[in-house]
């Protein structure tokens, strides 16, 4: 029995992924070093201000407090001004399609995202009407993988933990999930997100049917 489905937005409804990965770039180009797109994938799913201690780390460079604030601003200023831009064309393969097909069968649906941009996010793209509670960066205080964002969710559709699936493309998202005693999709491939209990490679291959399959 499935009661609710949540979901993850960077990488499983839009591809964000991208744009955070351009300002992050750009803020350690600024700082003297460089940043992959593979280490950009250590990124995923984790806030903003632990990201940059990681790319910090990856650079090798000390920064107080109050700079990391500056910086992560800085990096914000730049991700927000490139997502201004977002058109409902940029939805990820079957995503609009699944969570319509929810909302017809009465699962309900929640957003679960560390992102602080989330809100924005799905008002540009045209998806805010089809999720009933959004949990995004703002109303939690633990990253990912800590179940947090996902019992938020849960909770505010009122909804039992085991009766719901979590939709991921984060090696973190799916661990967050498994913590917090829900099914995992993972999206995208086997070999990384090895703790889901099921791989798609996009929403696209979900259906109500594989949905019941998880039970
Ligand atoms: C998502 C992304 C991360 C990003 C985080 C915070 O989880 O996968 O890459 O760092 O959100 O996003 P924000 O928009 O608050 O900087
Ligand atoms: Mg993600």
């Amino acid at each position: 029995r499935i009661d609710a489905c949540i979901f993850d937005l960077d990488g499983v409804i839009v591809d964000t992924a991208k744009y955070h990965y351009i300002a992050w770039k750009r803020l350690a180009n600024e700082m003297g070093f460089d940043f992959t797109e593979e280490q950009n994938e250590l990124l995923k799913g984790l806030s903003r201000t632990r990201s940059l201690e990681i790319i910090l780390e990856i650079g090798g460079v000390q920064k107080s407090a109050e700079e990391q604030a500056v910086l992560a601003k800085r990096k914000n200023d730049w991700y927000v001004d490139m997502i201004r831009h977002m058109q409902p064309d940029e939805v990820l393969p079957g995503a609009r399609e699944f969570l319509e097909s929810l909302r017809e069968a009465g699962v309900k649906t929640a957003l679960g995202s560390a992102s602080k941009n989330a809100g924005t996010i799905l008002e540009k793209v045209g998806l805010a009407a089809l999720f009933d509670v959004v949990v995004d960066g703002n109303a939690v205080t633990a990253s990912k993988p800590d179940p947090e964002v996902f019992l938020k969710g849960a909770a505010g559709l009122h909804a039992d933990p085991a009766y719901c699936v979590v939709f991921e493309d984060a090696v973190a998202g799916v661990q967050a999930a498994k913590a917090g005693g829900m099914k995992a999709v993972g999206i995208g491939s086997a070999d990384v997100l090895q703790d889901a209990d099921m791989i798609v490679s996009s929403l696209g291959d979900m259906s109500l049917q594989r949905l019941k399959n998880l039970k």
